[in-house]
């Protein structure tokens, strides 16, 4: 708008690079805000390095006609994330388009970016086919157009090694970068990006206590997002297994009548969860800032155009570190260098700096033993890691809050698959979600430990808390389980009358579209392969097909399924009386769509076994029932879905499907079915929604 005032196009990035004396323009493809984060971090980084000052920007806001009228002694920084089968993030899909067409004027093999200097660095994530497909076609387009590249090509695995892939790519990017734009390192210096003030009195109704948002604070109404979550109740929630303490899976019902929320059968929620108790406490006190929990602190910005606070405030230091920022991630082996500067003593100092440099050190300890930020400056300072923190047994570092703010990513939603339809359940949306922990790997000084999935773990918390049930232990074998949840204030409501005695809670929740949905036409046959929670949409898909089916059957009398295709349902567990989801429920889709739905059910523990011993796995279902599988995709039109797992599952089912698909056209899988394949995800025939 500023831009606006003083006739700067505010579409124009050139313009206002000269305007601030900026020298680099940072464009970042962004789903979820990883690739936007190291594009602040490259900002960040040339400003300490060189002094150089950068326009970080989100592509969608910006034209790029004159891509090519950068000056001789700037560069543009591309950040870019692939995104599912090999798509660019929303908000690139623009700007991809302006460097494939051949009309724009730079792709046409007229060379117009010569004077151009470019940085590429990709996200991606190998268990998926096209990796880091978007940030390659960038570079070739740059490349034909005559641009330079800085550096080598930055390719991030988010399976496994981003934070490493950066790392290791970065140093050398940089080198080049000097010598580029003939430049010296040592002449930025270390500047905060944000001040902290404790405000001493603030009206408490200002102060935002986990909302998202002005909209969230002030209570308007209006519609509901990923800035302004519904904070939706719960009607119902139960646990569909329990299997000792390690695995267990919850399903959750929550209310969304009034709230205006919308979905469809196949889209997303998005849950927004808050960090345990014992986390918020450990890093509360390791901070030192146990007993100024609830002063109201203001954040801003020092240079807003590179770093905005990415949290609305006043807030609390509780608040913060309880529902914006992640601190239940594993720590990064960066900031760890940075922080050693404000250790206690000089042993922590060391251990600091020893995992700040020490590759492998870092692997074994914090990687391997998944320390949280908390953990390992208690771990540094010699405090038990497994009693409950406590401004006693923790020793406290000084380290500036600003620094913590500028470290730690902010708290992401959790998405998760509805597994409800809503012409079943117009009112809420069902989640299922298995509750993720498991057992870190011990090292030389850090016992194993459980770790708790945010997300899952959150949910399973507010199970307990709606049912009134007590969570289980708190401190097991001396190791502390976050067993607590603490809602933001707009998602708590208390006993409202002297008849409504309980508390209500409520999850933060938005819908997130989804292109994964039934075809319109009944008639068409439908596969469903979902192992485990993988099943969960296809539950939706069920019920949404059971509601038109009783549409169907009141207007048009009992034969009003016959020219219905069929749905097959490929569904695997461990064990029929173990972790079979919702058991009871199959049965009576099955009574009402009759031989319109069929379910196919490996359970991978229990006989029959495959004649030498192995597992029987959906993927074995499928090859057994090929005929009609064959048939309903190549004959009548069928869809196929796949859920679940990405990194074993998906591909063993994609390469059942290619063996399948090119015996019966009389080929090969590796020619005819993979093409078959191909053809079937194009026409959005073949749809996946996976996760690893
Ligand atoms: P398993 O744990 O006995 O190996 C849901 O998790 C189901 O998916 C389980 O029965 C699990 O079997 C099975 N599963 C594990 N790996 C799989 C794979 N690569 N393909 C298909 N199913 C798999």
């Amino acid at each position: 708008k500023q831009a606006h005032d003083d006739d700067t196009d505010p579409r124009d990035f050139v313009a206002k690079m000269k305007k601030g004396k900026k020298r680099l323009v940072i464009f970042y493809g962004s789903q979820t805000g990883t690739a936007e984060e190291y594009a602040i971090r490259i900002a960040k980084e040339a400003k300490s390095r060189f002094g150089i000052a950068s326009l970080v920007c989100d592509p969608e806001e910006y034209d790029f006609e004159n891509l090519d009228q950068i000056p001789e002694d700037s560069a543009a920084v591309f950040v870019m994330a692939t995104y599912g089968e090999g798509e660019p993030t929303d908000n690139a899909v623009q700007l991809m388009q302006n460097l494939e067409d051949d009309s724009f004027a730079f792709s046409n093999g007229e060379h117009k970016l010569d004077g151009l200097k470019y940085i590429v660095f990709g996200l991606g994530n190998k268990t998926y086919e096209h990796y880091n497909v978007i940030s390659k076609y960038v570079d070739q387009h740059l490349t034909k157009a005559g641009a330079q590249r800085i550096g080598t090509v930055g390719q991030g695995d988010d399976d496994k090694s981003m934070e490493e892939d950066y790392l290791e790519w970065k140093d050398g990017m940089w080198e080049a970068f000097s010598q580029a734009l003939n430049v010296e390192e040592g002449s930025g210096g270390d500047t905060p990006d944000f001040s902290v003030t404790e405000l001493a009195s603030h009206p408490q109704e200002k102060v935002y206590l986990g909302e998202l948002s002005a909209r969230a604070l002030t209570r308007t109404k209006g519609i509901h997002d990923a800035k302004n979550p519904y904070p939706a109740p719960i009607t119902h929630s139960r646990e569909l297994f329990a299997i000792g303490k390690e695995r267990n899976c919850v399903h959750m019902e929550l209310n969304i009548e009034g709230s205006g929320v919308m979905y469809q059968h196949g889209d997303h929620v998005g849950v927004w969860p808050s960090n345990p108790d014992v986390e918020v406490e450990r890093l509360l006190c390791a901070l030192g800032l146990a007993e100024k929990r609830d002063t109201v602190i203001g954040i801003e910005s020092l240079d807003p155009a590179l770093a905005k606070v990415p949290f609305p405030v006043p807030s609390t230091y509780a608040t913060v570190l309880r529902h914006y920022i992640d601190i239940s991630a594993v720590a990064g082996r960066q900031i760890l260098g940075t922080f050693s500067k404000f250790a206690p003593n000089e042993a922590a100092e060391a251990v600091l700096k020893r995992l700040n440099t020490d590759k492998e050190e870092y692997h074994n300890v914090i990687a391997n033993g998944c320390l949280k930020l908390g953990e390992v400056l208690q771990l540094a300072a010699g405090n038990d890691l497994h009693a409950i923190p406590t401004p006693e047994n923790t020793t406290p570092w000084k380290i500036p809050f600003d620094i913590i703010v500028s470290a730690i990513p902010r708290l992401q939603p959790r998405y998760f698959s509805i597994s409800s339809s809503p012409k079943l359940h117009p009112n809420s949306i069902h989640i299922t979600a298995v509750v993720l922990k498991y057992q870190s790997v011990a090292s030389n000084v850090a016992p194993s430990k459980w770790v708790f999935g945010v997300g899952s773990n959150f949910l399973l918390n507010l199970k307990y808390a709606a049912n009134g049930e007590t969570a289980p232990l708190v401190v097991e074998g001396g190791e502390t389980v976050p067993a607590s949840v603490s809602l933001p204030t707009y998602a708590i409501e208390g006993p409202r009358s002297a008849y409504r005695q309980e508390t209500i809670y409520k999850v933060p929740i938005h819908v997130r579209r989804s292109t994964f949905r039934l075809p319109t036409n009944p008639k068409s046959p439908i596969i469903m392969i979902g192992p485990g929670t993988g099943v969960a949409p296809f539950r939706g898909f069920v019920q949404e097909r059971l509601a038109l089916a009783r549409r169907a059957k009141d207007k048009n009398g009992p034969d009003a399924l016959k020219d219905w295709g069929k749905m097959s349902l490929f569904y695997g567990c461990r064990r029929s009386d173990e972790d079979f989801l919702y058991k009871d429920e199959w049965p009576t889709y099955s009574e009402e769509l009759g031989d319109k739905f069929a379910m196919h059910i490996a359970f991978s523990r229990e006989p029959p076994y495959k004649p030498d011993g192995s597992k029987i796995y959906v993927q074995d279902l499928l090859w057994e029932d090929r005929e009609h599988i064959s048939n309903a995709i190549l004959n009548l039109k069928g869809y196929v879905y796949i859920c679940g797992d990405a990194k074993n599952m998906s591909k063993a089912v994609e390469d059942k499907l290619a063996a399948m698909l090119g015996e019966a056209k009389g080929g090969s899988a590796e020619v005819e079915g993979a093409q078959e394949l191909k053809v079937l995800k194009e026409r959005s025939r073949l749809m996946l929604d996976v996760w690893s």
